[in-house]
């Protein structure tokens, strides 16, 4: 059995709020009295891409259990790569990562795009992932993560940048049977649908939680709830590949 908690948009800005969620979650999670196989922390890290909010993040994320974090369309490549993967490297091009565990492979994509909100994974990324896919065995299961989600969720806040050009990826899917689930966060909201045949299940925002359209009082411009709690997921994938997806809202005991 493999276990994989995704946590979102955590959104590091300085202030408290933020932070303070982020705890939060990160330390329910190292209170669990068994081991995870791994964190994902789908995008949206720091809120304005600055070091200052990197460094936070870095402290913040750190965790017993192996921890992988993908960057969002609030991020910038090159202080991500600074703050959160040591790199001294200034480029700008896509941060694609892969955490092989045992009986899987996260296959975390950059779908950031510099300058714009919406997500489109480059062609570069696309090559990589089909590569990994091809030289994965078809036993083990590859999950594949990035911010946006390829798929529309009727949220029209959300949907008008979502990731786009996901043609390209239905179009590898079809290619390796072995790509069990999407991992995606973004959205703010826990969510699940489908893309290519395939479980695109978004992660809930740890900052904040979405307001759906029949959740806004008409005329509102409010499009989130900051008083909802923060939350995380369990993504769990069996001996037969079929993942199984558990929410928990998460109380900060301080
Ligand atoms: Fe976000
Ligand atoms: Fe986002």
């Amino acid at each position: 059995m493999i276990v994989i908690a995704p946590l979102s948009d955590v959104h590091l800005d300085g202030d408290r709020r933020a932070a303070d969620r982020t705890r939060a979650v990160m330390e329910y999670l190292d209170a669990l009295p068994h081991d995870l196989d791994a964190v994902l922390v789908s995008g949206d890290v720091a809120d304005h891409g600055e070091d200052a909010e990197y460094e936070q993040a870095a402290e913040l994320l750190r965790s017993r259990h192996p921890v992988v974090v993908c960057p969002g369309n609030h991020d910038e490549r090159a202080a991500f790569r600074r703050g959160l993967l040591g790199e001294t490297s200034l480029s700008t091009a896509p941060v694609d990562q892969v955490l092989r565990g045992e009986g899987f492979v996260l296959a975390v994509c950059d779908s950031s795009v510099p300058g714009a909100h919406h997500g489109f994974l480059e062609d570069s990324t696309l090559a990589w992932l089909d590569g990994l896919l091809t030289d994965t065995p078809r036993e083990t299961p590859v999950l594949v993560a990035f911010h946006h989600p390829p798929a529309a969720l009727h949220t029209p806040y959300v949907d008008e940048i979502r990731q786009f050009g996901e043609e390209r990826l239905a179009a590898l899917v079809e290619r390796h049977p072995h790509l069990t689930a999407f991992l995606c966060g973004h959205a703010h909201t826990a969510a699940a649908t489908t893309f290519a045949g395939r479980p695109v299940l978004v992660a809930p925002g740890v900052v904040s939680t979405l307001r759906l359209p029949w959740e806004a009082p008409t005329g509102s411009s409010e499009h989130v709830h900051l008083d909802e709690p923060p939350a995380v997921a369990f993504h769990v994938i069996g001996d037969d590949g079929r993942p199984v997806t558990h929410y928990r809202v998460v109380v900060d005991r301080r």
